[in-house]
């Protein structure tokens, strides 16, 4: 019973390998760096969860789950070394299945929104799961944050990464054409956690993979995080209406709050008389990344001051979705039982545009047969003492 609770996985490639080392009956104990598994918790239709956590060699500690691929911790140091957890989330599977506001999980097929979820493409009309109103939100009512995946933990010299697969079937919540999905979670030595987004699909779909993590760079005991500084280097956002949907115009940030080409506290202008803070209810808005080429370049840099914390995001993907926590209301008791207020955590979404599927003049999201959809994203953690 003990061996089947509990695995330490050194070189995947090799396959599982048991640890000799002393563990409990209720955790495990890692005495070199590598990844061990024990149990999460078990579905109601009776498939067992996993809890993998990963040990980097630069001290970094990354919990996941196969159900959503959630992060359920992440820890990253300040700059005197102490490591914390930067991520909101739940101490058990039972929360995440009971209410999560998409903390930590994989969003697919289409991360953010789509309009009255519905849209044409090849001369049919698709309707999609309407699970924000009469809008899609992340991939509909059971998206891919809401799904067992496989997960193949493994190594790379010193990095330490899960492949993490899923095949959603012909027509799930909506969409056309079964789905090969794959996304490998990379935890390397220097401190970089990257997501290579990978899918194929036999009809053609649109797809927008991203990462929910929402983080608050101060640590667990930060109820805010309006005093993080942040950067992103994007001319133009897409405004949206009061439904959150893209209005389809490009707008220029320049001597609007969406200016955030020189580094600014996120809460110097939450609060302003502003038409798109009024519709995002705060920051919620898709950034169109002013370096537009495919190549991995900055989609943004988060600093916390008290802790010299620094989040660095570099991404292929053309826009990046700045949340700022406006629907976390303190109703949902988190990790070790801390209760998550009002624009407490910030997810930083890389990815296509929201509803691109009904917006012809934003960069398409449509996957055919026969092509590879491939985007990668890396979050960097460093500090200000470096
Ligand atoms: C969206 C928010 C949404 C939140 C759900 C974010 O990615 O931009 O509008 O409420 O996810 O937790």
């Amino acid at each position: 019973m003990f061996l089947s609770r509990v695995l330490v996985v050194g070189s995947l490639v090799a396959g599982l390998t048991l640890s000799g080392c002393k563990q409990s009956m209720d955790q495990s104990k890692i005495m070199s760096p590598g990844i061990t598994v024990s149990e999460f918790g078990v579905l109601p239709d009776g498939r067992a969860v996993s809890l993998f956590t990963v040990q980097s060699a630069s001290g970094m500690e990354m919990r996941v789950t196969n159900y959503g691929g959630i992060i359920v911790s992440l820890t990253a140091p300040d700059r005197n070394g102490v490591q914390e957890d930067i991520v909101l989330g739940f101490d058990n599977l039972e929360a995440y299945l009971a209410s999560s506001p998409y903390f930590g999980a994989i969003i697919g097929r289409y991360g953010n929104r789509i309009g009255k979820a519905q849209f044409d493409l090849d001369g049919a009309t698709y309707t999609l799961a309407a699970n924000n109103g009469e809008n899609h939100l992340h991939g509909g009512i059971a998206g891919f944050d809401k799904v067992l995946w496989d997960a193949a933990p493994f190594t790379s010299g010193e990095d330490l990464g899960l492949v993490f697969s899923y095949t959603s079937p012909d027509g799930e919540e909506g969409y056309p054409g079964t789905l090969t999905a794959k996304v490998t979670y990379l935890l390397t030595s220097d401190s970089r956690l990257s997501f290579t987004y990978e899918a194929t699909t036999d009809k053609a779909t649109p797809v927008n993979l991203t990462q929910h993590s929402y983080f608050n760079l101060a640590g667990p005991s930060s109820d805010s995080i309006l005093d993080h500084e942040l950067m992103i280097p994007a001319d133009h956002f897409t405004p949206i209406d009061a439904g959150f949907i893209p209005t389809g115009l490009i707008q220029s940030v320049e001597g609007t709050p969406m200016d955030f080409r020189t580094p600014i506290s996120i809460g110097s202008r939450i609060q302003a008389e502003d038409q798109q803070i009024a519709n995002g209810l705060g920051y919620d808005h898709n950034f169109v990344l002013t370096d537009s080429s495919s190549s991995l370049k900055l989609a943004a840099r988060v600093l916390d001051r008290k802790s010299g914390r620094i989040m660095e995001v570099t991404t292929n993907e053309p826009g990046i979705q700045f949340y700022a926590g406006n629907f976390l209301d303190g109703t949902l008791i988190g990790k070790g039982g801390h209760v998550y207020p009002y624009r407490s955590g910030f997810c930083l979404e890389t990815q296509h545009f929201p509803d691109s599927p009904n917006q012809p003049t934003f960069p398409s999201t449509i996957l055919r047969p026969g092509d590879v959809y491939a985007t990668q994203t890396v979050y960097s953690f460093s500090t200000d003492a470096e």
